[in-house]
């Protein structure tokens, strides 16, 4: 198997969102059931810790292809996960699963000026149906940071997207379109990720900024969208101060017409039943498919 993404930076909990929606939805469509979860592309093995604390009782693998990376994941986070190296043959022999996350493995960042040639949707697509076959119907794919869409892929297609309130961004690399022509160009990824929108290509709709959790559909079930709330602001809240941001007032430079403006509205506010402080976070983008902005639902964080 040829290695794709170059760069081996990882993170603890980098993944969190998208990992506790898999969780949540596991839970539901699989409750009694001990789960198999690969991290595909593990690095150093932050992502085997991170699923290791979040699914406690569960069996966790990981797989990565360059060998001294495997050697520093086998010392640190042997105890935690079965570890084993890269191939076709040995994803396929140590399945089938019911979580694989590829998270900044499908993808070169950043990116080379020749990166669909390094990185044809050919390869994209074989890559993603190699791990669909060692995926269970019913098991979840989570995928971020991926140079293609997902659901623009062949195998993409047999998947149901679900989507949550908590998950807001699908990562912030460079994303291509399968006539190989850019989509999304990363301006900055420092503090929120500004996109610059390329062609005309228009997604399916609005969240194909976010969707990056995907259920492999049951035979003879019907496509849909699965939808799911984890973090709705509670009653009787005091708001105590209200602002905006929005991810351009990070980027350097000023940014090019056809980027997408992302705001986040944070109000804070005292929950009025016990005294703990929060905010109320609604995030809302240019919309990617007509005029004016998308508005998602609000979600609600604790502050400790
Ligand atoms: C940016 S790191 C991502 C690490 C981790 N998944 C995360 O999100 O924190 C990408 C990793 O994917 C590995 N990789 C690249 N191509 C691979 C392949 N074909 N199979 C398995 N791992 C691969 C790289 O060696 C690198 O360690």
């Amino acid at each position: 198997m040829q290695k794709v993404q170059f760069n081996f930076h990882t993170e603890m909990f980098r993944q969190t969102e998208q990992l506790a929606v898999a969780r949540v939805r596991l839970q539901q469509t699989m409750p009694d059931r001990r789960l198999k979860i690969l991290s595909f592309g593990s690095s150093i093995g932050e992502e085997i810790a991170t699923l290791r604390f979040m699914f406690p009782d569960h069996d966790v693998y990981g797989c990565e292809i360059d060998d001294r990376l495997l050697d520093i994941c086998r010392r640190s986070v042997g105890a935690l996960a079965t570890i084993f190296k890269s191939s076709v043959e040995n994803i396929a022999a140590h399945g089938p699963f019911d979580l694989i996350v590829a998270s900044a493995v499908l993808c070169l960042n950043p990116t080379p000026l020749n990166a669909v040639e390094l990185f044809p949707v050919s390869r994209f697509d074989e890559l993603v149906a190699m791990l669909d076959e060692s995926l269970v119907p019913g098991g979840i794919f989570v995928i971020t940071n991926a140079a293609y869409r997902f659901t623009e892929s062949p195998v993409g297609k047999n998947y149901d997207t679900v989507r949550a309130d908590i998950v807001s961004t699908a990562g912030h690399v460079d994303v291509f379109t399968r006539a190989a022509t850019p989509y999304l160009t990363q301006i900055t990824s420092t503090g929120s990720v500004v996109y610059q929108r390329h062609g005309d290509f228009v997604p399916r709709d609005d969240e194909d900024l976010a969707d990056s959790v995907f259920e492999k559909r049951l035979p003879n079930a019907k496509p849909a969208i699965r939808e799911l709330r984890l973090r709705p602001p509670p009653q009787g809240l005091t708001v105590i101060t209200h602002h905006k941001r929005l991810n351009i007032d990070w980027a350097k430079r000023r940014v090019p017409d056809r980027c997408v403006v992302i705001e986040f509205d944070y109000q804070f506010c005292r929950l009025d039943r016990t005294g703990e402080f929060g905010y109320v976070q609604t995030i809302s983008w240019t919309s990617l498919v007509g005029e004016g902005v998308h508005r998602r639902l609000p979600t609600w964080h604790l502050v400790p």
